[in-house]
């Protein structure tokens, strides 16, 4: 089946201080282990890094970003509000970050997921990432495994 479009009105942004406060409120509920003002604070200079923030109208509703490390994507974050997911907004911020690393020549993409989180799961399965490793109680917060998933390919995730 086609994935579904993201809503009318959906657009992206490059992150900027001002949008902190708002990401912060959607942290705090989309995180067992919440990132930190300071550690959003520090994508907005990362050498290597593209963080980018969805919008709909004024409201702040996703964000997501990587770091290129040689030629690999690291995934660090994504997150949507509660009341806007299921929408796609989490496919199109993905997709825009993997194009990104595409057109900056790295060949695949990586991240590590809670072994329990199955939505992020499933959206990470629905653009052709793969289990690669798991490692046992690797968050601090509750000992969960983490699974590390890779997309080999960038190209196969880009439309
Ligand atoms: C994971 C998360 C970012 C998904 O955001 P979203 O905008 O709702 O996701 P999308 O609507 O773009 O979903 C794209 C696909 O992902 C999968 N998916 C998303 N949510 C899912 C769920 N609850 N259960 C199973 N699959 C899911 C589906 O394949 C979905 O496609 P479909 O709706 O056509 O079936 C969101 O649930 C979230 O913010 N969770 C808390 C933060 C988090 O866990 N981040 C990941 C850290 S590694």
């Amino acid at each position: 089946m086609a994935a579904k479009s993201p809503p009318k009105g959906l657009r992206l942004e490059k992150l900027q201080p001002g949008h902190i406060p708002a990401i912060l409120e959607i942290e705090k509920h989309a995180n067992a282990a919440p990132w930190s003002e300071r550690s959003f604070e520090n994508e907005l200079t990362h050498e290597h890094g593209v963080f980018l923030v969805a919008f709909i109208g004024a409201d702040l509703v996703g964000y997501a970003g990587m770091w290129l490390v040689v030629d690999e994507a690291h995934i660090t974050t994504v997150a949507v509000d509660p009341e806007f997911r299921r929408q796609g907004i989490a496919r199109r911020l993905m997709v825009e970050l993997l194009a990104r690393a595409h057109d900056a020549g790295m060949l695949g993409a990586t991240l590590e997921v809670r072994a329990g989180n199955e939505a992020a799961i499933g959206l990470y399965e629905a653009l052709g990432f793969v289990r690669s490793a798991v490692r046992r109680r690797y968050y601090p917060d509750n000992k969960e495994d983490a699974v590390v998933m890779w997309l080999y390919d960038l190209e196969r995730a880009l439309p």
